[in-house]
């Protein structure tokens, strides 16, 4: 979720190392969580990913 305002950031687009928000256009790089662009101010929390065969694994 948006730390601006909960969007779903899974409806959001890809652009490079970044997704952007659907709703105000708010950045945040996708490796780091960290927030690169406004109107949000805090970094998104991640999480441990891994492919193993065809499952996804998230380390929580
Ligand atoms: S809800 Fe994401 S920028 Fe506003």
């Amino acid at each position: 979720m948006c730390t601006h305002d909960d969007a779903p950031l899974s409806e959001g687009s890809i652009e490079g190392d970044e997704v952007v928000c659907p709703w105000h256009a708010a950045t945040f790089n996708l490796k780091t969580g960290k927030c690169t662009g406004p109107p949000a101010d805090a970094d998104v929390t991640t999480y441990p990913v891994r492919v193993v065969g065809n499952d996804i694994e998230i380390e929580l």
